[in-house]
């Protein structure tokens, strides 16, 4: 028996005037984006924002549906938009944020399995990493390298060949 060890390193900023300019734009966006969400059953709104290797921008929002499983993560929605218009380009970075209607959303959220699964597909098809950027309405952001981190053990096309 042998022991293996899975680690990964991340950036934690303490807010968004520490990210450099492009980033905290681009996270900006994404907590902006959140308003065109259509989140009525959870009111959890969630807006995605991604730099293409162009320098073209695509948003994505959760879109919910009364048949619950129906709705769609915000980050699938901006990958599919994405590879839609502009099929196999690598996107650069993607910001990812969400708002609630209690409350100022103050930490980040990091991407559903499912999402996770999709990303990865992404990052594999334009063989380039997707580097996220995660944050609430305020307070503490996360950079992620590539999905790759945090989805490991993935099952990928290549058990498929
Ligand atoms: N949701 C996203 O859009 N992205 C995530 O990363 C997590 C969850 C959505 C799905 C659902 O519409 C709502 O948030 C609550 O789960």
């Amino acid at each position: 028996m042998t022991n293996h060890r899975f680690e990964f390193s991340y950036e934690v900023y303490a807010d968004s005037s520490e990210l450099p300019k492009e980033d905290a734009d681009l996270l900006q966006e994404a907590r902006k984006i959140t308003a065109n969400a259509y989140a009525p059953y959870s009111k959890f709104h969630v807006g995605a924002v991604a730099v293409l290797s162009n320098g073209e921008k695509i948003a994505g929002t959760n879109q919910e549906n009364a048949s619950y499983p129906v709705g769609t993560c915000a980050e699938r929605v901006l990958l599919g938009t994405a590879a839609t218009l502009h099929p196999d380009m690598p996107i650069k970075t993607m910001a990812i944020s969400y708002r609630t209607k209690e409350q100022e959303s103050d930490h980040p959220i990091s991407p559903c399995g499912m999402c996770r699964q999709a990303l990865l597909e992404y990052e594999s098809r334009t063989s380039h990493p997707i580097r996220l950027i995660l944050g609430g309405q305020k307070g503490k952001v996360f950079i992620i390298t590539t999905v790759k981190d945090i989805l490991p053990f993935a099952f990928t096309q290549q058990e498929l060949k």
